[in-house]
C-alpha cells in the first residue's frame, strides 16, 4: 500500500463538475483524483462536510501588490492573507509600482520584498527601459503588462517581437493615450471614453495579427471590444481576454452614491454596457477572471485614486453568481484553469501532476461584505454591503493548510515565485 502525504474526501469540483470522490496528495502535489483511492493509506485525511466542495486555487493573473515605496497601499504580506482569504493561491503582480518593474534592478527589489508571500506568484515587467533588458529579466519574469502610454511608443515593436521569441505571455491594457483626457477637468466616463478602450483593442488586435503575436486583454468592459477579439480568433489571431467583478456586476451608477471613491481605470460604464458585458462573461467566448485588485488609502480613494482592492472577494463573487443566480459552476474555470493556462503554471485544475492548491468552500454559509472586514490594507470596496452566499473556509498551498477559518497557518515566504514556463 502506498502512503501519501493527505487525502480529502468530499464534493470535488474537476472540470467545471461537481464529483464525490477523494483526492490524495503527495510531496505538494496532486497525485490521483478517484472515487476512493483505497490504495493509497494516507498520514492524514479531510472529510468535508455536507455543505463543502473543494475546487482548484484560484489564480488571479492581474494584481497589484505595491509594496517597495507604496506598502503603506499593500505590502506582500498583507494581499497574500488577503488572496489566502479568497481561496487564491497564485498572483501575478503588474509593474506600475514604485520604482516601476521594467530593469533589472527594479526586478531584484521587487523580488526582495515578494519574497514575504504567502502564496504562489508571478512578476511581470513593464515594457523595459531598453528593449534588450527583456532578456535580461528573463527568465524570472513571467510575462509582459503594456500599460496606455506604452502603446505609443516607438521601441513597442521591438519589445513584441522579443516577447515573441521568447514565448512571453504579453498582456495589454487596452485604452489609447491619444484619446484618453484629464480626469480633473471632464468625469472620468467622459476622460476615458468607450472610444479610447475600442481604438487600443482594434490596434492591437490588429498588431499582433500581423506579427503573429499571441496577445491577452485585460478588463475589457465593452461587448465591442469582446466581439472585435472574437473576430480576430476567426482570423487565426491567438488572443484571450478578461474581465474584471466591478465591471460585469457594477454601473457608474454608483458615482452619485460613492463620488470619487468610485473611481476605477478602465472606467464602470452604463448600465446597458454593463448588462451585454456580463452576459458575454457568461458565455464561453470571454476566457479569463481578475481582480485587478488596486488598493489606495481612503484618503486617496476620497481624492479619486483610481481602482479597489479585490482579490479577497473576487471567487466570492463568483460564488454568489453560482449559488444565488444559477450561473454554472463552469466559471470557476475561468478564474484558475485558464488563466493558468495562459502563463503555463501547473495549477487551477484538480488533477494529478498538478500542484495542490486546494480551496474548499461552505455552500450554505451567508455573509455580508464589509469594508472594515477586509484583509487587504485597502479598506474600501464598492460591493460594501453585498450579501453574499458561499465562503472560503479553507485553503491549501501545495497540499499545506495555508488558511483556516480565519487562522493563517503558514508563515511569510511561504510563497513561490514561477517564471517565466518554457513550453
Ligand atoms: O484602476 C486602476 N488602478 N487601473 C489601472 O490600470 C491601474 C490601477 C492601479 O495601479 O491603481
Ligand atoms: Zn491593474
Amino acid at each position: 500500500m502506498t502512503l501519501v502525504d493527505l487525502k480529502i474526501k468530499g464534493k470535488i469540483l474537476q472540470a467545471g463538475k461537481i464529483i464525490e470522490g477523494c483526492i490524495a496528495v503527495e510531496a505538494g502535489k496532486i497525485l490521483a483524483v478517484g472515487k476512493t483511492l483505497s490504495s493509497l493509506k494516507s498520514e492524514k485525511t479531510y472529510h468535508l462536510k455536507e455543505n463543502e466542495i473543494v475546487l482548484p486555487g484560484m489564480v488571479d493573473i492581474h494584481i497589484h501588490a505595491r509594496d517597495l515605496e507604496q506598502d503603506y497601499k499593500e505590502d506582500w504580506r498583507s494581499i497574500s492573507r488577503a488572496a489566502l482569504a479568497g481561496g487564491v493561491t497564485f498572483i501575478a503582480d503588474m509593474p506600475n509600482t514604485v520604482p516601476p518593474t521594467r530593469a533589472l534592478e527594479a526586478l531584484k527589489k521587487k523580488l526582495d520584498v515578494a519574497k514575504k508571500s504567502l502564496v504562489d506568484y508571478g512578476i511581470y515587467s513593464g515594457v523595459p527601459e531598453n528593449p534588450k533588458d527583456l532578456y535580461k529579466m528573463y527568465p524570472t519574469i513571467i510575462g509582459i503588462k503594456i500599460y496606455a502610454e506604452d502603446l505609443i511608443r516607438e521601441d513597442l515593436q521591438e519589445t513584441l517581437i522579443s516577447a515573441k521569441k521568447l514565448n512571453l505571455p504579453v498582456i495589454i491594457h487596452p485604452e489609447h493615450p491619444y484619446l484618453i483626457r484629464d480626469v480633473e477637468i471632464l468625469p472620468r466616463s467622459l476622460a476615458r471614453p468607450p472610444e479610447a478602450e475600442l481604438l487600443a483593442v482594434r490596434l492591437m488586435l490588429s498588431r499582433a495579427l500581423i506579427l503573429n503575436l499571441p496577445i491577452h486583454l485585460t478588463h475589457l468592459t465593452l461587448p465591442e471590444s469582446v466581439m472585435e477579439v472574437v473576430k480576430f480568433r476567426g482570423k487565426g489571431l491567438r488572443v484571450t481576454m478578461d474581465v474584471t467583478p466591478h465591471h460585469i456586476l457594477l454601473d457608474n451608477n454608483i458615482e452619485s452614491i460613492l463620488g470619487k471613491k468610485a473611481a476605477v481605470n478602465p472606467p464602470l460604464r452604463p448600465a446597458r454596457t454593463r448588462t451585454l458585458l456580463y452576459n458575454l462573461f457568461l458565455q464561453d467566448v470571454v476566457d479569463m477572471f481578475v481582480s485587478d485588485h488596486a488598493p489606495h488609502t481612503p484618503d486617496e480613494k476620497d481624492a479619486g485614486a483610481p481602482g479597489f482592492p479585490g482579490v479577497e472577494l473576487a471567487l466570492h463573487l463568483l460564488l454568489y453568481l453560482i449559488l444565488e443566480k444559477e450561473v454554472s459552476w463552469r466559471v470557476i474555470r475561468k478564474y484558475s484553469y485558464f488563466p493558468a493556462t495562459l502563463l503555463g503554471i501547473p495549477k487551477g485544475e484538480l488533477i494529478p501532476g498538478m500542484d495542490a492548491d486546494l480551496t474548499v468552500v461552505d455552500i450554505k454559509y451567508e455573509w455580508i461584505i464589509r469594508n472594515e472586514d477586509l484583509y487587504s490594507k485597502s479598506k474600501f470596496t464598492p460591493f460594501n454591503g453585498w450579501r453574499i452566499k458561499g465562503k472560503v473556509v479553507k485553503t491549501f498551498v501545495r497540499g499545506f493548510l495555508a488558511f483556516d477559518e480565519g487562522s493563517f497557518l503558514i508563515k511569510e515566504g511561504f510563497g513561490k515565485i514561477y517564471g517565466a514556463s518554457h513550453g
